[in-house]
């Protein structure tokens, strides 16, 4: 394992076996111990996009470990492949740091960047996927269901980032995704065809949010405008409408199912308050999960 930067990538056993060091690791930090595998390590981390969960995460995972992260805006050092190719910041961020994660627009930026690093690089959100993400969704999933395998989750919303790490989790993980989305704003049929050539109907695609969440354990949304769409933002408030994840969609879904948001959310858009706010909603245990799945990938990668 030298980068992280799709979940494809990677065998159900080193996914796994990383759910598993976030849990172990996890129940060391909430015991009050500490794990200093990390002393003396430096992580880069590059941001083209605004972010609350993953920098936060990532700089606390990093001290918690004994490293040090360095937060580095994009006009700190002139754009990312702007004032310089890619291939060089990747390079010479080698030559100074033991690892870089980099939340890019372009997917191309951050396999640029591993491409030429020689120290591990690991993709913190980019307009194609978002792994780190869905890991640690899969882990919020394990610990409330206590398995993995078998679940169903309806992700109800825009067929982007999310959604695609998503369809790769449940296909390399044993769960079943179905993505609603209106018209237009699918998961590719790509993805989807190569989610289920890893595993048979793990990945379906639906218009109606009402079928997608009938047999759920799971109800997943994220924003209807990803960061760099503020342009389309009306445009795509407008045609999101019907796929709120609302009272009435929840009421639709087995008594038993988990809300789930990637955050941010926008209330009284993708979902609402007292959905986001209710008993169901396991949305502040998957915020958190980001920190003990991101202790555990540095751990993995960097030590
Ligand atoms: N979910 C997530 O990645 O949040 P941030 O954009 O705040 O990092
Ligand atoms: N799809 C969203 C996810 C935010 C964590 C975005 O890319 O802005």
């Amino acid at each position: 394992m030298q980068d992280f930067l799709a979940i494809s990538d990677f065998t159900s056993e080193q996914l796994m076996g990383l759910l598993q060091e976030s849990r172990d690791l996890k129940a060391v930090y909430k015991s009050g111990r500490r794990d200093t595998c990390l002393t003396g390590k430096v992580l880069a981390m590059l941001f083209e996009k605004p972010s609350l969960r993953t920098r936060i995460s990532f700089q606390v995972a990093m001290t918690d470990l004994g490293g040090n992260p360095i937060y580095v805006k994009p006009e700190d050092i002139g754009g990312i492949g702007k004032r310089e190719p890619i291939k060089d910041i990747a390079r010479v961020l080698s030559r100074y740091v033991d690892g870089i994660m980099a939340r890019t627009f372009e997917h191309k930026a951050v396999t640029e960047l591993a491409r030429y690093a020689s120290v591990p690089v690991i993709n913190a959100l980019t307009d194609w996927s978002h792994p780190c993400q869905a890991m640690a969704d899969v882990l919020t999933i394990w610990e409330h269901f206590d398995r993995i395998e078998g679940i169903t989750i309806a992700f109800v919303g825009d067929g982007n980032n999310v959604a695609r790490s998503l369809a790769f989790a449940a296909a390399k993980l044993g769960m079943r995704l179905i993505v609603a989305s209106p018209a237009g704003y699918e998961l590719d049929t790509e993805s989807i065809d190569k989610a289920n050539g890893i595993l048979a109907d793990s990945v379906a695609q639906t218009h109606d949010p009402r079928t997608a969440v009938a047999q759920a354990d799971v109800i997943y949304t994220d924003t209807w405008v990803s960061m760099g769409q503020e342009e389309e933002k009306e445009k795509r408030q407008k045609n999101f409408a019907g796929f709120e994840v609302n009272g009435a969609l929840v009421a639709a879904a087995p008594a038993h199912v988990k809300i789930m948001h990637c955050l941010p959310a926008y209330r009284g858009y993708e979902i609402t308050d007292d959905v986001t706010e209710s008993p169901n909603s396991i949305i502040f245990d998957q915020a958190e999960n980001r920190l003990h799945f991101q202790r555990a990938l540095l751990k993995k990668l960097m030590s």
